[in-house]
Protein backbone atom coordinates (compact mmCIF):
# COMPACT_ATOMS: atom_id res chain seq x y z
CA UNK A 1 0.00 0.00 0.00
CA UNK A 2 1.40 3.54 -0.93
CA UNK A 3 2.64 5.56 1.95
CA UNK A 4 0.65 8.44 2.66
CA UNK A 5 2.03 11.80 3.00
CA UNK A 6 0.90 14.30 5.09
CA UNK A 7 1.95 18.11 4.15
CA UNK A 8 1.52 21.12 6.50
CA UNK A 9 1.36 24.83 5.80
CA UNK A 10 2.01 27.07 8.40
CA UNK A 11 2.79 30.96 8.78
CA UNK A 12 4.09 31.29 12.01
CA UNK A 13 5.13 29.89 15.17
CA UNK A 14 3.51 25.78 14.07
CA UNK A 15 2.36 24.66 17.81
CA UNK A 16 -0.34 23.25 16.28
CA UNK A 17 2.05 21.53 13.28
CA UNK A 18 4.58 20.45 16.27
CA UNK A 19 1.21 18.84 18.41
CA UNK A 20 0.44 16.46 14.71
CA UNK A 21 4.29 15.39 14.69
CA UNK A 22 4.59 14.68 18.09
CA UNK A 23 1.26 12.47 17.77
CA UNK A 24 3.07 10.91 14.92
CA UNK A 25 6.20 10.10 16.58
CA UNK A 26 4.65 8.99 20.03
CA UNK A 27 1.76 6.73 18.11
CA UNK A 28 4.17 5.65 15.53
CA UNK A 29 1.93 6.87 12.14
CA UNK A 30 4.53 4.65 9.96
CA UNK A 31 3.50 1.85 11.16
CA UNK A 32 0.34 2.23 12.85
CA UNK A 33 -0.85 3.96 9.60
CA UNK A 34 1.17 3.41 7.15
CA UNK A 35 1.34 7.64 7.38
CA UNK A 36 4.12 10.05 8.03
CA UNK A 37 4.31 14.10 7.84
CA UNK A 38 6.00 14.49 4.30
CA UNK A 39 6.69 18.36 4.53
CA UNK A 40 6.30 21.53 6.40
CA UNK A 41 5.79 24.57 3.93
CA UNK A 42 5.43 27.95 4.98
CA UNK A 43 4.54 31.41 2.99
CA UNK A 44 6.67 33.58 5.70
CA UNK A 45 10.41 33.24 5.51
CA UNK A 46 11.67 32.38 8.93
CA UNK A 47 8.38 31.08 10.76
CA UNK A 48 9.44 29.90 13.40
CA UNK A 49 7.77 26.74 13.20
CA UNK A 50 10.03 25.78 10.36
CA UNK A 51 12.83 26.05 12.60
CA UNK A 52 11.10 23.24 14.69
CA UNK A 53 10.02 20.92 12.31
CA UNK A 54 13.57 21.04 10.69
CA UNK A 55 14.67 19.61 14.65
CA UNK A 56 12.09 16.93 13.96
CA UNK A 57 14.04 15.77 10.65
CA UNK A 58 10.99 17.05 8.33
CA UNK A 59 11.91 18.60 5.05
CA UNK A 60 10.66 22.26 5.15
CA UNK A 61 9.98 25.02 2.31
CA UNK A 62 9.56 28.27 2.21
CA UNK A 63 7.38 29.96 -0.56
CA UNK A 64 7.91 33.70 0.48
CA UNK A 65 3.99 34.71 -0.96
CA UNK A 66 5.41 38.58 -1.98
CA UNK A 67 7.71 37.25 -4.64
CA UNK A 68 4.71 36.73 -6.79
CA UNK A 69 2.46 38.72 -8.84
CA UNK A 70 -0.85 37.69 -7.44
CA UNK A 71 -2.37 35.29 -5.47
CA UNK A 72 -3.08 33.04 -8.22
CA UNK A 73 0.72 32.99 -8.97
CA UNK A 74 1.42 32.23 -5.55
CA UNK A 75 -1.17 29.22 -5.34
CA UNK A 76 0.27 27.60 -8.26
CA UNK A 77 4.00 27.35 -7.06
CA UNK A 78 2.31 26.37 -3.93
CA UNK A 79 0.55 23.38 -5.66
CA UNK A 80 3.49 22.36 -7.09
CA UNK A 81 5.77 22.22 -4.38
CA UNK A 82 2.94 20.51 -2.70
CA UNK A 83 1.88 17.52 -5.17
CA UNK A 84 6.10 16.99 -5.42
CA UNK A 85 5.20 14.93 -1.73
CA UNK A 86 2.48 13.47 -3.41
CA UNK A 87 0.19 14.34 -0.46
CA UNK A 88 -2.85 12.11 1.09
CA UNK A 89 -3.74 15.30 2.91
CA UNK A 90 -2.89 18.88 2.94
CA UNK A 91 -3.44 20.34 6.80
CA UNK A 92 -3.31 24.11 7.47
CA UNK A 93 -1.97 25.07 10.60
CA UNK A 94 -2.02 28.32 10.98
CA UNK A 95 -1.96 29.27 7.63
CA UNK A 96 -2.70 32.88 7.23
CA UNK A 97 -3.45 33.33 3.31
CA UNK A 98 -6.96 33.06 1.72
CA UNK A 99 -7.13 30.51 -1.12
CA UNK A 100 -8.02 30.84 -4.35
CA UNK A 101 -11.18 28.69 -5.83
CA UNK A 102 -8.78 26.38 -7.80
CA UNK A 103 -6.37 25.69 -5.09
CA UNK A 104 -9.19 24.80 -3.15
CA UNK A 105 -10.94 23.12 -5.61
CA UNK A 106 -7.54 20.95 -7.00
CA UNK A 107 -7.27 19.36 -3.08
CA UNK A 108 -10.78 19.25 -2.62
CA UNK A 109 -11.93 16.74 0.37
CA UNK A 110 -8.48 16.59 1.09
CA UNK A 111 -7.43 19.38 2.89
CA UNK A 112 -8.28 20.47 6.36
CA UNK A 113 -8.15 23.74 8.36
CA UNK A 114 -8.28 24.44 12.37
CA UNK A 115 -9.97 27.57 13.44
CA UNK A 116 -10.27 29.21 16.75
CA UNK A 117 -14.26 29.13 17.05
CA UNK A 118 -16.88 27.02 17.35
CA UNK A 119 -17.61 27.67 13.36
CA UNK A 120 -20.14 28.46 11.87
CA UNK A 121 -19.93 31.41 14.60
CA UNK A 122 -16.31 33.99 13.95
CA UNK A 123 -15.44 32.78 10.98
CA UNK A 124 -12.57 35.62 9.85
CA UNK A 125 -9.68 36.73 12.47
CA UNK A 126 -9.65 38.39 15.76
CA UNK A 127 -12.30 35.57 17.05
CA UNK A 128 -11.58 35.17 20.54
CA UNK A 129 -12.05 39.43 21.14
CA UNK A 130 -15.05 38.76 18.77
CA UNK A 131 -15.97 35.97 21.09
CA UNK A 132 -15.90 37.93 24.51
CA UNK A 133 -17.45 40.93 23.12
CA UNK A 134 -20.61 38.94 21.71
CA UNK A 135 -20.58 37.47 25.29
CA UNK A 136 -20.77 34.03 24.50
CA UNK A 137 -20.31 31.02 27.59
CA UNK A 138 -18.65 28.40 25.01
CA UNK A 139 -15.85 28.80 22.43
CA UNK A 140 -13.80 26.80 21.02
CA UNK A 141 -12.13 25.48 17.67
CA UNK A 142 -12.89 23.35 15.05
CA UNK A 143 -11.38 21.37 12.54
CA UNK A 144 -13.01 21.34 9.32
CA UNK A 145 -12.65 20.18 5.20
CA UNK A 146 -11.95 22.98 3.39
CA UNK A 147 -14.58 24.74 0.58
CA UNK A 148 -14.25 27.79 -1.26
CA UNK A 149 -16.10 29.98 0.98
CA UNK A 150 -13.47 31.02 3.95
CA UNK A 151 -14.16 29.13 7.05
CA UNK A 152 -16.81 27.32 5.76
CA UNK A 153 -16.61 23.36 4.96
CA UNK A 154 -17.68 19.92 6.34
CA UNK A 155 -16.93 19.78 10.26
CA UNK A 156 -14.57 16.88 11.08
CA UNK A 157 -14.21 17.96 14.90
CA UNK A 158 -15.29 20.57 17.17
CA UNK A 159 -13.40 21.36 20.87
CA UNK A 160 -15.18 23.56 23.18
CA UNK A 161 -14.07 25.18 26.48
CA UNK A 162 -15.54 27.59 28.89
CA UNK A 163 -15.25 31.49 28.62
CA UNK A 164 -14.74 32.53 32.33
CA UNK A 165 -15.89 35.81 33.78
CA UNK A 166 -12.59 38.05 33.56
CA UNK A 167 -11.18 36.33 30.70
CA UNK A 168 -8.86 38.56 28.69
CA UNK A 169 -8.32 37.59 24.62
CA UNK A 170 -5.16 35.60 25.50
CA UNK A 171 -6.87 33.91 28.56
CA UNK A 172 -9.16 32.81 26.05
CA UNK A 173 -6.98 31.97 23.49
CA UNK A 174 -4.08 29.76 25.41
CA UNK A 175 -7.85 27.83 26.72
CA UNK A 176 -8.73 26.62 23.19
CA UNK A 177 -5.09 26.07 21.82
CA UNK A 178 -4.43 23.72 24.57
CA UNK A 179 -7.72 21.70 23.22
CA UNK A 180 -6.96 22.59 19.42
CA UNK A 181 -3.45 20.58 20.54
CA UNK A 182 -5.28 17.88 21.47
CA UNK A 183 -8.00 17.55 18.56
CA UNK A 184 -6.27 18.33 15.31
CA UNK A 185 -3.66 15.40 15.83
CA UNK A 186 -6.41 13.05 16.45
CA UNK A 187 -8.86 14.70 13.71
CA UNK A 188 -6.00 14.38 10.91
CA UNK A 189 -5.15 10.82 12.16
CA UNK A 190 -8.75 9.91 12.13
CA UNK A 191 -8.80 11.06 8.40
CA UNK A 192 -5.57 9.58 7.21
CA UNK A 193 -7.11 5.95 8.92
CA UNK A 194 -9.72 6.22 6.32
CA UNK A 195 -11.96 6.56 9.36
CA UNK A 196 -13.45 10.06 8.49
CA UNK A 197 -15.46 10.01 5.24
CA UNK A 198 -17.50 12.74 3.39
CA UNK A 199 -21.00 11.82 2.55
CA UNK A 200 -22.59 14.28 0.47
CA UNK A 201 -20.86 17.41 2.13
CA UNK A 202 -21.15 16.11 5.73
CA UNK A 203 -17.76 14.31 7.28
CA UNK A 204 -19.23 11.34 9.00
CA UNK A 205 -17.03 9.73 11.80
CA UNK A 206 -17.16 5.49 10.66
CA UNK A 207 -16.90 3.87 13.87
CA UNK A 208 -19.22 6.55 15.39
CA UNK A 209 -16.02 8.16 17.84
CA UNK A 210 -16.55 10.88 19.49
CA UNK A 211 -15.79 14.05 17.18
CA UNK A 212 -16.46 16.71 20.44
CA UNK A 213 -13.50 17.62 22.29
CA UNK A 214 -14.41 19.14 25.65
CA UNK A 215 -11.99 21.55 27.63
CA UNK A 216 -12.13 21.56 31.67
CA UNK A 217 -14.73 22.86 32.45
CA UNK A 218 -14.68 21.56 36.56
CA UNK A 219 -13.86 25.21 37.46
CA UNK A 220 -16.70 26.89 35.97
C1 LIG B 1 -4.41 28.65 15.86
O1 LIG B 1 -5.15 29.34 16.82
C2 LIG B 1 -5.31 28.12 14.78
O2 LIG B 1 -6.58 27.79 15.25
C3 LIG B 1 -5.40 29.29 13.84
O3 LIG B 1 -4.15 29.90 13.87
C4 LIG B 1 -3.49 29.58 15.09
C5 LIG B 1 -2.21 28.91 14.68
O4 LIG B 1 -1.36 28.71 15.77
N1 LIG B 1 -5.81 28.84 12.53
P1 LIG B 1 -0.07 27.80 15.59
O5 LIG B 1 0.77 28.42 14.47
O6 LIG B 1 -0.52 26.42 15.25
O7 LIG B 1 0.65 27.87 16.90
Amino acid sequence: MPRKNIVILISGRGSNMEAIVRAAREQDWDSACNARIAAVISNRPGAAGLAIAAQHGIATAELDHRSFADRAAFDAALAQLIDGYEPTLVVLAGFMRVLTPGFVMHYEGRMVNIHPSLLPAFTGLHTHERALEAGVKLHGATVHYVTAELDHGPIVAQAAVPVLPGDTPDDLAARVLAQEHRMYPAAVRRIVDGRVVLDDGVAVHRDGAPSVFLGDFASH
